[in-house]
């Protein structure tokens, strides 16, 4: 459905009159400040239902029914948000804007902006070809359909088909008003030798590439002809919105059944995904054919610690990933390896069995790691060869070196020594020596940057020492302490209501909030212990879903009981007019006594939580957190309210947030600086370009929050 974009749901929300909406349905009388009538949910013959035109907001006193405008539309015509907002866009003669950019439009969105519009222009062009037209149909969605995809996998991945017309993409965008440059740089075009444009991706099956908010990014496209000339797969280059290092494929679709599941299962390929995610497993992503990156991981981090990588079983490529193996453990990730039957991959494995077969394959089949390598290099080597034996030993060592958990490492050590059949205390004397290797070597070679291979212009490339690195973290600490801060305390309560792509109107949390912040910047935080917090609130959050009924049935009851205490006071008072006032203050009341009920249950949720984490540094923060000045204030305190923090959050979180994107700018300014040292002119030149962008990017930043920043309620 297309959206309603928000100038105009604040237009419709503005323009509804309460009184208007409500006598479409209910004949009112003017009582007072207030009007009253006989309540449209419920049968009655004297009047309880009463509309507040000073609030906005309508109220049946007997049967609670009510609410704004659109709140009342929603429940007395029984429609969603979106279709609420329609029907008094309708009233008003508001008009609804439900049409395409315009040419003019498209040229002022920023150079991401267009680009990422180009690309969803394209996503959907590229499935209307799939399923709309003869060719795409004969041709795509056959081969779709062939390989055993069904329809429901096809559109949940949202696959395409570009067709063998050299321009039909481009010509169709640029009807659009997408100019040739943006064709270009997106990847979607290329230029031939005569400078004119042609689809890349002619021809080819199409797998789109969603960012975790999901955008469209990139696309890959799978050539349906055998010619073993051909790239099998043509994937978009790099570009100023894809990185390829930093995105994983399927993790868009995937994130919720990795977090249900706690667990991310890697597999190489787009039908892998596809295959595994409709036959039910669900928590699949693909590294789409290269070694994994450590942005990659830290993506899969954000929703879970435990990631079984599968493979099948070609020896020579196992070998070959060990590395990416060490890589996942060196970020605290616990990996365990599955192996499948000679001769599958992922995508044959999960069509030839049921859901069943597959889980019960992997519970059977997972294995640590250290029991998988250990097997591996032991594969094929002479029963007693000595110095065999000790090579598997140092570099089994060496990867549990990398652990930074020492538990974990300590668990691991015994489990080598066990397979090895060798003292304990040897493998703890390499593993400790390797530890001291890796710690020495991070003190002098850079850190690897997630991505900065695929930038062409000349640009510097800083080399962060460890020092430099403690520095980074330091640095960014006191505005990320505040983030984390307010996501221990709050992360859970409603910071902010939303209308998603869908008009539906969902409230936004807080932890929701600085995810997708973080998400659309691409930051997070640096300090490792910031970090883990992080994870554990995100696991949190989950859990809560589970708790909320009950803590609402419980607040339910307290407002009940402090509505049946106020009974009596109310029916003492004198007139009609004072009994409906008070009777309005105690709802109200009510009301306030179930919301606060509800968020403190959820705080108390998360700190105990938290409080209780298996990881001592995740419970000493939350402690010191917790224990800060900043208390609660009681919500009805007499005469003058102090607005508590929670009060606050609407301005408080953004505000934090935007401390800490000003922070990270600063910190790259420095170290720009830093690198101008000894610069060549055009290299100096384009740092200079560089540094002017972060400034002016700053002072946007620095503008937005000394004005008045408050999320939409
Ligand atoms: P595969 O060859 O295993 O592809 O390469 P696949 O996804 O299983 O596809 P089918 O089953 O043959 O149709 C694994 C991944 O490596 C990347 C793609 O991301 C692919 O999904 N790849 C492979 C390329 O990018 N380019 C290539 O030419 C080949
Ligand atoms: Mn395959």
């Amino acid at each position: 459905m297309p959206r309603i974009d928000q100038e105009t749901v604040r237009k419709i929300l503005d323009t509804a009159d309460i009184v208007e909406v409500v006598s479409d349905f209910v004949k009112l009388k003017r009582s007072g400040a207030n009007y009253m009538g006989l309540c449209p949910f419920h049968n009655e013959r004297t009047p309880s239902f009463s509309v507040s035109k000073a609030k906005g907001v309508c109220k049946c006193f007997s049967c609670g029914k009510g609410g704004t405008p659109v709140g009342f539309i929603m429940e007395h015509e029984q429609l969603s948000y979106a279709e609420a907002l329609r029907w008094l866009a309708n009233k008003y003669n508001i008009e609804i804007k439900e049409r395409e950019l315009t040419a003019e439009e498209i040229a002022q969105a920023s150079e991401r902006e267009s680009m990422l519009a180009l690309n969803e222009f394209a996503l959907q062009f590229f499935e209307n070809k799939l399923f709309e037209s003869d060719e795409g149909r004969a041709i795509g969605l056959s081969y779709f359909r062939n390989r055993g995809l069904t329809d429901a996998a096809i559109k949940r991945f949202r696959l395409g088909y570009s067709p063998e017309a050299r321009d039909a993409l481009a010509s169709e965008a640029m009807k659009k008003g997408y100019s040739p440059e943006l064709l270009a740089s997106t990847g979607l075009c290329s230029r031939n030798d005569r400078g004119n444009l042609y689809d890349r991706f002619r021809g080819r099956v199409l797998f789109p590439v969603f960012t975790l908010s999901g955008k469209v990014v990139a696309f890959g496209g799978r050539t349906l002809k055998s010619d073993k000339t051909i790239a099998k797969y043509v994937n978009s280059p790099e570009s100023s919105i894809y990185h390829k290092s930093s995105e994983l494929y399927g993790l868009y679709q995937a994130r919720r059944a990795i977090v249900q599941k706690n667990k991310c299962i890697l597999v190489e390929g787009y039908m892998d995904v596809i295959s595994m995610s409709q036959r039910g497993v669900e928590n699949v992503v693909a590294s789409s054919g290269t070694s994994l990156t450590d942005g990659q991981i830290a993506l899969i981090h954000r929703f879970t610690q435990n990631v079984t990588v599968i493979y099948d079983s070609d020896p020579a490529g196992i070998k070959a990933s060990l590395r990416g193996i060490d890589m996942l453990l060196a970020q605290g990730l616990n990996v365990k390896v599955l192996l499948l039957p000679e001769g599958d991959d992922p995508d044959s494995f999960a069509k030839a069995h049921s859901l069943e077969e597959i889980e019960a394959y992997m519970q059977a089949n997972e294995t640590d790691f250290i029991r998988f390598k250990t097997k591996i290099l032991l594969d094929g080597l002479a029963a007693n060869d000595p110095v065999a034996r000790a090579g598997v030993i140092n570099s089994i060592a060496k990867s549990i070196s990398v652990i930074p958990d020492r538990v974990i490492r300590s668990e691991y050590t015994k489990e080598c020594s066990r397979l090895m059949q060798t003292d304990e205390e040897i493998v703890t004397l390499q593993v400790a020596k390797y530890a001291n290797e890796n710690a020495e070597k991070s003190q002098t070679t850079k850190i690897p940057e997630t991505s900065q291979e695929h930038t062409k212009e000349p640009t510097v490339v800083t080399r962060p020492t460890g020092r430099a690195v403690t520095d980074r973290l330091a640095y960014l600490r006191p505005a990320e302490m505040e983030v984390a801060r307010l996501l221990v305390r709050y992360g859970l309560l409603t910071v902010a209501q939303v209308v998603d792509s869908e008009g539906e109107v969902r409230d936004l949390s807080v932890l929701d909030y600085v995810v997708n912040e973080f998400n659309s910047d691409d930051i997070s935080f640096a300090n490792p212990d910031l970090a883990k917090i992080f994870l554990s609130i995100q696991a949190l959050s989950q859990a809560w879903d589970l708790e909320l009924p009950v803590a609402m049935a419980q607040a339910d009851s307290e407002a009940r009981k402090y509505l049946d205490e106020a009974r009596a006071g109310i029916l003492a008072a004198g007139s009609v007019d004072a009994i409906r006032r008070k009777e309005e203050e105690a709802n109200a009341a009510a009301e306030e006594i179930r919301r606060s009920a509800i968020a403190m249950a959820s705080e108390r949720f998360l700190t105990r939580a938290l409080g209780a984490d298996p990881d001592p540094q995740v419970r000493t923060l939350t402690t010191s957190f917790v224990s800060e000045k900043y208390s609660l204030s009681k919500i009805h305190t007499k005469g003058t309210h102090v607005p508590s923090e929670r009060e606050l959050l609407a301005n408080k979180v953004p505000k934090a947030v935007y401390g800490l994107k000003i922070a990270t700018l600063q910190w790259r300014e420095k170290e720009l600086r830093a690198g101008l040292v000894g610069l060549s002119g055009d290299e100096a030149a384009a740092v200079l370009s560089q540094l002017q962008q972060i400034r002016e990017i700053i002072a946007q930043l620095a503008h937005y929050l000394g004005e008045r920043i408050v999320l939409p309620k």
